[in-house]
């Protein structure tokens, strides 16, 4: 079959690539969605298991940082469009590995765009009709304060520019025209590949998008991460490392939203812009953790709150960000973009899909599923 247009998701084996992977398998037949993933330790496949076997669908095991590869696979599959979400994610190994992000987020951002560029500038048609969408975070921006010019104690009502209102824990934003400033090993790599894709569209004239997005939660996340970690640690009733006092403030932002953005942008964005993706959802960490303790607690049939006593303050991460928190109301004005869960909606169905799904959880703490899939495509 011969398809209007091939796609490259990179990361889609990942915790947001397999939600965006899904989407467009299922949204577009008519487009060949390849996944190109390394299945590190954060790829998974058993996250793409309803979609695997869908005709418009490719798996490739590859490295982005393997440029001879990517340059084989644009040429070789007529690649049209790209939407990169490859990349090392957590903070926490950041912090004792910093190399490995340079590694994968600066230089397998710079060989992907390296390889885009080089194979559609032979083109006749050269950049047209080509699209490189760049996956990043709102980490880059750097850490925002928690005041209010009233001294108001936060939270408090805040009127965003999109108009609505909605809870803050401070008066600044995110705002796409903000100075970048990265305080993690893991958001100075980001920082730094937003700036090479931003470079490849001022340079060579590449059709470039990049995105800035919150926090995300939902079905598939790694467990290393504070919301599928607790879960899972409060169905087993293990302690609850809080890192510092728990009083942290993140934006948090269900997957699927996220994943219908990339698809919106994708196909309406404009060229070489930026677009920040948020829920206007800010929760200091400790009211989260409340919550979710409540919530598994409820539907495990425990006493309400039972498993309080599980909170652990630990030791708090070097350089911790004190607040992350997007303004998306560009994206909302041009593109007519917003969240479409609440919260609380959305913390039900993650809490519900990750106790649906302990045998995903056990594959994915005891590691099994690196030696399924590795022995699976080894050598492909
Ligand atoms: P993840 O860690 O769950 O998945 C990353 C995926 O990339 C994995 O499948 C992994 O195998 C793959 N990968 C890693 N190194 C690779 C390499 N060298 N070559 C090919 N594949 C490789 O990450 P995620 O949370 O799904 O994040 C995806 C993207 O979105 C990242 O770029 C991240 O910076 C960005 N982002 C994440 C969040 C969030 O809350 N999780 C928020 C904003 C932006
Ligand atoms: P995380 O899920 O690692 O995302 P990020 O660092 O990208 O925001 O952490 C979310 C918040 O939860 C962050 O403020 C750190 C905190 N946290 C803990 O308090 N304990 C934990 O065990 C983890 C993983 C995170």
């Amino acid at each position: 079959m011969s398809y209007k247009e091939t796609i490259l998701i990179t990361g889609g084996a990942g915790f947001i690539g397999s939600h965006v992977v899904r989407l467009f398998v299922n949204k577009y037949p008519d487009c060949h969605i390849i996944n190109l993933d390394k299945l590190t330790y954060a790829g998974n496949l058993a996250n793409l298991k309803d979609i695997e076997d869908r005709p418009n669908y490719t798996f490739v095991k590859g490295d982005i940082c393997d440029f001879e590869m990517l340059m084989k696979l644009f040429s070789g599959q007529q690649v049209t469009g790209v939407i990169h979400l490859a990349a090392e994610s957590h903070v926490d190994r950041s912090i004792k590995d910093p190399f490995t992000f340079a590694q994968t987020n600066v230089m397998g951002t710079l060989a992907l765009l390296q390889a885009a560029k080089l194979t559609w500038e032979a083109l006749p048609e050269k950049f047209e009709g080509k699209r490189f969408y760049h996956i990043s975070t709102d980490e880059v921006y750097g850490a925002l304060e928690m005041t209010h010019p009233e001294g108001i104690q936060p939270p408090f009502t805040t009127k965003a520019s999109s108009g609505k209102h909605h809870l803050s824990y401070g008066e600044q934003f995110f705002t796409e025209d903000l100075k970048y400033q990265p305080h993690s090993p893991y958001s100075a790599a980001k920082a730094s590949s937003d700036h090479f894709v931003r470079a490849f569209h001022d340079t060579y004239g590449l059709p470039t998008i990049v995105t800035n997005c919150s926090n995300n939660y939902g079905p598939y996340q790694f467990p290393e991460k504070l919301i599928p970690l607790f879960i899972n640690n409060i169905r087993h009733r293990k302690p609850l490392p809080v890192y510092g006092k728990g009083e942290n403030v993140r934006d948090w932002l269900y997957v699927e939203d996220h994943a219908r953005a990339i698809d919106l942008i994708f196909h309406k964005g404009k060229i070489g812009d930026t677009y920040n993706i948020g829920g206007f959802n800010e929760w200091k960490n400790i009211d989260i953790i409340k919550v979710l303790i409540n919530t598994v607690d409820r539907i495990l049939g425990r006493p309400e709150g039972e498993d309080m006593n599980l909170i652990t303050y630990v030791t708090d991460r070097a350089g911790h960000d004190l607040r992350y928190a997007i303004d998306s109301s560009k994206l909302q004005r041009e593109l007519g973009w917003e969240p479409s869960l609440q919260f609380e909606e959305g913390i039900e169905k993650t809490v519900r899909w990750y106790l649906d799904n302990q045998e995903w959880m056990d594959n994915v703490t005891s590691g099994d599923y690196q030696n399924y899939y590795n022995e699976m495509y080894n050598g492909r």
